[in-house]
């Protein structure tokens, strides 16, 4: 089923587990990540960067993800990720994209509510994630000096926007860690105190599954996952390429990039605790 994100992120938050938002960059990817969900019984956030979308626009994704989804019985999802304006934000509402972010965490505080509240207001009723503070890293090569989520600020952020999500920085980032994160655990449960709606975990690949855990266990309701699924789909195509290397037929050798894209968002899943829970 084709939905949108409130009631999954509800029940996820008031069940004590996480929703896995995987970002998808190919057709294959997304077969991948349906798939994925219906072995597992589980409810998928499928999202799309900018730079993403400047691959396949948000019409391209739009089609493929409402059709494939409105023939299984998980519920799925389409997610605009890190959005960069406000035009990109309305395009993907008009092309039936079910839930929206917009990134402002760049901006001067002021500047990222004021941002924050126009897409609010243009979304009708579509749930808005927002981010204050960052999130380390690349995210389509916006480099990001990290800087934490404060709890106050953050409790202000969110009753003057009316987003529906709200993202932490909270020492994770985008990308490969180097070494590994160390996230701040304590600034994340006092988020939770003052904050009600769900909060969203940016830049988990490479964080170590028990910290995963215990994000969720402090009240982190949506994952998201990017570049583990880049790595494995590439993996994947590069081993078919690797083994048949007079290979020349992409839907063959794509769909081994597929197969490994499927076996990861499988294991997500479980560890995010979402199996099931369709
Ligand atoms: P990773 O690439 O580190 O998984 O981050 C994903 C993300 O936060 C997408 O918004
Ligand atoms: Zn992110
Ligand atoms: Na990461």
């Amino acid at each position: 089923a084709f939905v949108t994100t409130g009631e999954m992120l509800k029940k996820a938050q008031e069940g004590g587990y996480a929703i896995g938002a995987f970002n998808a960059e190919n057709l294959e990817m997304v077969q991948a990540i349906i798939a994925a969900a219906e072995a597992e019984n589980a409810p998928v956030m499928i999202q799309t960067t900018p730079g993403t979308l400047k691959y396949a626009g948000p019409k391209c994704f739009a089609g493929i993800v409402s059709r494939m989804a409105r023939d299984v019985k998980v519920p799925v999802a389409l997610h605009l990720d890190h959005g960069n304006s406000y035009e990109l934000a309305e395009e993907c509402a008009r092309e039936g994209y079910t839930s929206l972010m917009i990134d402002g965490s760049k901006l001067p505080y002021e500047e990222n509510i004021a941002l924050t509240r126009r897409v609010v207001a243009m979304a009708c009723g579509l749930p808005v994630e927002a981010e204050l503070g960052t999130v380390g890293g690349k995210e389509d090569g916006m480099e990001a000096k990290p800087q934490y989520t404060d709890p106050d600020e953050a409790a202000d952020f969110v009753n003057r926007t009316g987003i529906s999500s709200f993202a932490v920085a909270i020492g994770t980032a985008h990308g490969v860690y180097k070494g590994e994160p160390k996230l701040d655990l304590d600034r994340l449960s006092a988020v939770r105190e003052k904050v009600s709606i769900p909060l969203v975990l940016h830049g988990t690949s490479g964080v170590p599954e028990d910290q995963v855990r215990e994000c969720i266990r402090r009240g982190i309701c949506k994952v998201n996952y990017a570049t583990d699924l880049r790595i494995a789909f590439t993996a994947g195509v590069k081993k078919a390429i690797g083994e048949q290397p007079e290979a020349f037929d992409p839907k063959k050798y794509l769909a081994e990039g597929r197969k490994a894209v499927q076996s990861r968002v499988q294991e997500l899943i479980r560890l995010l605790g979402s199996s099931g829970k369709a």
